[in-house]
């Protein structure tokens, strides 16, 4: 066909303008059909933020979003409360929960988990999914930044599923109000419409947990958590326990490792499952490439002091941080601004990563006027406090 002989977009309009309106409204409500189809889709579809923990294939998960790192931890995760070790009294409750729920045949409560990054919340999350048989879709905080991410990801749940939030206490406020409706009544309350004319529609939506994981407990707004059924604080763990973790990934990922190795790893993870994961796969490194394969208390120590870890599990950034307060500051007290000003990191690492282990060991004070090393972070670190030091009067 020649192009000037193709009909031009004029005899399209006029040739339908002439139509009888019947014909007319027999082309236009598929097009119109169609055209919310697409809309519909393009705000439910929020894949890009939606991460699955390989509890159940979700076709809403973009797997190339999970970094390599959370693909390690997936693939090491227990899948119920037999292999998950440590956080004793939580299981117990939840287990408790877990079968109340199912005799009810109603989804479980919300529920809140709180503590350091690294403890097992999201890996408790999918113990849970799992042993309820649900699927769980995984986000976090900061990937809920507009109404719609929050409304696409309620509106794309099937009934008894788990929703994780990671972070929740830095939920914006319209995302939490969005919330509130949606955790009380399972329904969405949406306005159409502007001032005078506005109306309020209250869609309801499958019954869903909310699991909601937090480092700061304390930032969440009360209304938020007031709303869950649940809330619990993830401990740190013992050493006895992180030997267990560090046995039970090496058989996973067939690492040799005798006890003795998995103790020492385990001593200098600093309470936390997740550190002793990855330390487990740095020592095999150096196990396979500078000794014999095999992961012994020797084999262990000497590739953790190259990897400058100490006995404490205390790493360069952490020895820094106190050797700054100490140098710098006459030992404290000072500002968390200064602190991470002076070792170029951030705020929330610091508070986040940093601080709550050296807390917990002793190493630090937290003082209304700031951070202060403690005599046991002096004598860590193998320095004399100023009021220790021998001075003129002494003689
Ligand atoms: N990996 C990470 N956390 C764990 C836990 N609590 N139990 C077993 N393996 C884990």
């Amino acid at each position: 066909m020649r192009v000037d002989t193709l009909p031009s977009r004029r005899y399209f309009v006029v040739s339908f303008a002439r139509r009888g309106k019947t014909t007319r409204l027999f082309i236009l409500i598929p097009f119109i059909c169609l055209l919310c189809y697409y809309l519909g889709m393009a705000i439910i579809s929020d894949d890009d933020k939606i991460i699955n923990t390989g509890v159940k294939k979700n076709p809403n998960i973009k797997m190339e979003s999970i970094e390599y790192d959370k693909t390690f931890e997936n693939s090491i995760r227990p899948k119920d409360f037999d292999n998950y070790i440590g956080q004793s009294e939580l299981k117990e409750t939840l287990k408790v929960t877990l079968e109340a729920a199912k005799l009810r045949e109603k989804p479980l409560d919300h529920m809140l988990f709180y503590g350091p990054p690294g403890l097992g919340k999201t890996t408790i999350t999918g113990v849970i999914a799992s042993q309820m048989g649900v699927e769980i879709k995984i986000t976090s905080a900061p990937a809920l930044e507009r109404p719609r991410d929050i409304i696409g990801i309620l509106m794309s749940l099937k009934g008894g599923e788990i929703l994780f939030i990671d972070e929740i206490h830095r939920l914006n406020k319209v995302a939490e109000e969005i919330l509130y409706p949606a955790m009380e009544d399972f329904t969405l309350d949406m306005t159409t419409g502007k001032s005078q004319t506005a109306k309020t529609l209250r869609v309801p939506i499958p019954k869903f947990t909310l699991i909601g994981a937090t480092t700061k407990a304390g930032d969440l707004s009360s209304p938020l958590r007031d709303r869950f059924g649940m809330i619990h604080r993830l401990e740190f763990y013992t050493v006895e326990e992180l030997a267990q973790v560090v046995m039970r990934t090496a058989k996973i990922l067939e690492i040799e490792i005798t006890s003795d190795g998995a103790k020492a790893i385990a001593m200098r993870s600093r309470g936390t499952p997740r550190i002793a994961n990855r330390l487990v796969k740095r020592v095999s490194d150096f196990a396979i490439v500078k000794y014999d394969g095999l992961i012994d208390e020797k084999v262990a120590n000497e590739s953790l002091d190259i990897l400058k870890i100490d006995k404490f599990g205390l790493d360069t950034t952490d020895r820094a941080l106190l050797n700054l307060i100490i140098e710098k500051y006459d030992g404290g007290p000072v500002g968390i601004e200064t602190i991470a000003a002076a070792l170029s990191e951030d705020v929330r690492t610091i508070e986040d990563v940093c601080e709550p282990y050296l807390l917990q060991a002793g190493f630090l004070q937290r003082t209304p006027r700031g951070r202060k090393v403690s005599p046991e972070g002096y004598r860590h670190l193998g320095l004399k406090q100023a009021s220790e030091q021998t001075t003129l009067f002494d003689f």
